[in-house]
């Protein structure tokens, strides 16, 4: 376990960590979680995390997005605890699950049903094989940087000439229809589907990607993926599993004006709760409902999930954070490269102020993946250590997600912790 700077102790958390390793594959039970394999939190509240050794942070990563009202919000809370009181699942539908879908499509405003599951993972692999059954073709077009879930059509390595498998166990074939562009190039994507299109089912994407960096679109983009689709019949799948409820109510697709055929939500729909969603036009989702196409789940739209989604849905309508993290993520977004410049050190941010990422290389905004790559990833990682230390709770990968439980004062202390971070002495990131 790595010493620590600021924070009293670790004790706890070194105790839990040899327990977790005898029980745990790497004391974790996400891969994601190796990069904070020997953090242990006792508490979430707000805007704020306190690990078992009574450490207190001010959280930036937010569950990997999940917690973007801020950790347990009292209504989410309250509204699950009530609604569970008379059962959890019923394997059969209830008047939640129900009014749940018709409060989602109405805040979407795009689509006509929704199908309630547990994962974005499981909710893109429903909508690609949607995708296929209504065109009759087998490829999909995905982008390099952009994740979609650890199955194993979809996970990808770009780290070499040509994409592969990114994990052991998986194997060249599993990708053999999926078809791997660099993002934010409507003329390559227009090259790809004039060589391609009869044989391509969906095109893929985060609309806005934070999986790899916080990089928007470029103007013009989204609409013209939109045309190829419809001039070919190709469906259009946003996976907006981090970009929906977070840039908007209505996600990406209303944030950048281009409505998708499909969309996956997930993370902030739900205040926390596990619970994510495919929705889309009637046409395609019929196709469940015919039986045709199978999507199944014990635990799809249970009591709870519902509950929670309704009341998550009934606060960012209601009290909408949306300008007030635009305020607190700006006021960062603003103040962080400052703090850099003060140092003579080239910290860079980009993004938007609900999600952007920091990282060390010139101020120039990257579009794409082999963008990012070219920048100091690795020694940001070691500079999120240091903020870790500090009681600044982010990503080694870069992302900063903001709540709407930031206010002034979090604000406030954390450049004060950051400019704590990087006056230290003998700086580990140097
Ligand atoms: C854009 C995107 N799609 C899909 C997923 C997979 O979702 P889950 O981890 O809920 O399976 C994630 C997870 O981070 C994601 O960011």
């Amino acid at each position: 376990m790595r010493p620590t700077t600021r924070h009293r102790g670790n004790q706890r958390a070194a105790e839990l960590r040899a327990r977790a390793l005898r029980r745990l594959p790497g004391g974790v039970g996400s891969n994601v979680r190796l990069a904070s394999a020997t953090a242990f939190f006792a508490r979430g509240e707000g805007a704020r995390l306190w690990d078992v050794d009574g450490n207190e942070y001010i959280d930036y990563l937010l569950g990997q997005g999940p917690n973007f009202l801020g950790h347990a919000p009292p209504p989410v809370m309250a509204a699950v605890a009530d609604a569970c009181r008379n059962g959890i699942v019923y394997g059969a539908q209830h008047p939640l699950e129900v009014e749940a879908a018709e409060r989602l499509c109405e805040v979407l405003r795009w689509p006509d049903m929704v199908r309630f599951g547990l994962s974005g993972t499981e909710m893109v692999q429903a909508a690609l094989r949607l995708a296929r059954a209504v065109t009759g073709r087998r490829k999909f077009i995905s982008f390099e940087g952009h994740y979609h879930g650890w199955l194993d059509n979809v996970l990808v390595a770009v780290d070499g000439a040509t994409p592969g498998p990114a994990s052991a166990g998986q194997w060249p074939e599993h990708l053999a229809d999926t078809v791997v562009l660099p993002w934010n190039d409507a003329d390559l994507l227009a090259d790809r589907i004039a060589e391609q299109g009869e044989e391509i089912a969906a095109v893929i994407m985060e609309p806005m990607m934070c999986n790899a960096g916080a990089i928007e679109p470029r103007d013009g983009f989204l609409p013209q993926v939109r045309r190829l689709c419809d001039a070919h019949g190709i469906v259009l799948i946003f996976d907006e599993v981090i970009t929906g409820f977070r840039l908007a109510p209505g996600g990406a697709a209303e944030r950048f004006g281009v409505v998708p055929d499909l969309a996956t939500y997930g993370k902030a729909m739900a205040g926390g709760w596990p619970v994510s969603a495919l929705a889309g036009r009637g046409d395609l989702m019929e196709r469940f409902g015919s039986g045709a196409v199978n999507h199944s789940g014990t635990f799809n739209g249970s009591v709870m999930a519902a509950a929670a989604t309704l009341a998550t849905l009934d606060l960012l309508t209601s009290r909408p954070p949306y300008a007030a993290i635009a305020d607190v993520g700006g006021a960062l977004m603003a103040a962080l490269p400052e703090l850099g410049r003060d140092h003579d050190l080239p910290l860079r941010v980009q993004g938007v102020p609900a999600a952007f990422h920091v990282s060390f290389g010139p101020p120039d905004a990257v579009h794409d993946y082999r963008g990012l790559a070219r920048l100091d990833g690795e020694r940001y990682a070691r500079l999120a250590e240091a903020l870790q230390d500090h009681g600044v709770w982010v990503a080694p990968r870069g992302i900063w997600y903001v709540s709407a439980a930031h206010g002034d004062g979090e604000l406030a202390q954390t450049l004060q912790r950051v400019a704590a971070t990087l006056h230290e002495a003998d700086p580990s990131w140097a």
